[in-house]
């Protein structure tokens, strides 16, 4: 085999309760995460040495070098295999890139998938789990895929069988924002309003909403500490998930470290009609539907 491809998903934070800063600069988190049908595709294919390129709408924005994730991620497989293994991955792009997504996150996963195929290693989807937590703390879950609550930085996960399936919009914003950022912003908040953090709990609620595949009390449940954060450093994504409400979406929420807004909808053609009314009163660069959960990384498929 000379060539492997892999489809990734995208995720959205269902509820990202976000606890007090740690003294290795992470914070401890409950993180609900929810993979959607929004994906990447990353082709590896055996070459000498390591080298990447991005395809895509937003592919200027991705590093092309030793700083991205699918790259960072091979390397470490192969440092983990003591082989000196070259490849070289496609990235095909379509999660927004520092959309709050984990976009950058799901290439990695899809690398180590895709390398652990073409080098033949047969690692356990653990072992590539716990390679995947030392590139960032999404990529566990971006390996596993389906819906899970993450604790400790968001990499200890606990898969979660939900009652149904669910129909996103997601509102893409023009430019990211850096997700370093936006933590330090959340430390800033809570520091100037005397804002004690809370050590992270799951909500039962949201859970409980998960397991029944009740829309509209997952709806009302959707929750971000990072939200706040996210508007103060994006003012126009405010008038984004009013937008949203108003035109009937049963939670609106940033998705992640945003800027990325995910609105739940009540059915597959609500979500269509919202996503039209979102593009049509300007306040989204575009609007796509999805629906979650899907699985993890699927190899030999294409989008
Ligand atoms: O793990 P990852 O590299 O994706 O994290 C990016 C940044 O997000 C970290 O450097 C940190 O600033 C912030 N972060 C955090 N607490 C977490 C996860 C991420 O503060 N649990």
């Amino acid at each position: 085999m000379n060539s492997v491809t892999v489809r990734v998903p995208a995720k959205v934070n269902l509820q990202l309760a976000v606890g007090p800063l740690r003294d290795d600069g992470y914070h401890d988190l409950v993180n609900v995460f929810h993979a959607v049908s929004i994906f990447d595709e990353v082709t590896a294919t055996a070459e000498t040495g390591m080298r990447v390129r991005v395809e895509g709408d937003s592919a200027g924005q991705v590093p092309e070098d030793d700083d991205n994730l699918a790259i960072r991620a091979a390397s470490a497989l192969a440092h983990h295999a003591g082989r000196s293994y070259g490849v070289s991955l496609l990235i095909r792009k379509s999660i927004p890139v520092a959309g709050g997504m984990a976009g950058g996150s799901a290439d990695a996963a899809a690398a180590l998938v895709a390398c652990n195929e073409l080098w033949g290693l047969g690692l356990p989807l653990a072992d590539l789990m716990e390679i995947g937590a030392d590139i960032g703390s999404d990529v566990p879950f971006a390996l596993l895929g389906g819906t899970a609550v993450g604790t400790g930085r968001g990499e200890r996960l606990t898969p979660l069988e939900v009652g149904g399936t669910f129909h996103w919009v997601f509102a893409l914003a023009e430019g990211g924002l850096s997700t370093p950022a936006v933590y330090a912003e959340c430390d800033r908040i809570r520091e100037a309003t005397g804002t004690e953090a809370a050590w992270p709990q799951a909500s039962e609620p949201l859970l409980d909403a998960l397991r029944r595949g009740d829309a509209k009390a997952l709806g009302a449940e959707l929750a971000n500490d990072l939200q706040p954060a996210a508007v103060m450093l994006r003012r126009s994504l405010a008038r984004t998930l009013d937008a949203g409400r108003e035109h009937g979406a049963l939670g609106a929420i940033v998705s992640g470290s945003g800027p990325t807004c995910a609105f739940l909808a009540d059915s597959e053609p609500h979500a269509v009609e919202l996503a039209a009314a979102l593009r049509a009163e300007g306040v989204a660069r575009d609007a796509v539907t999805a629906h979650g959960p899907v699985p993890g990384p699927a190899v030999g498929q294409r989008p």
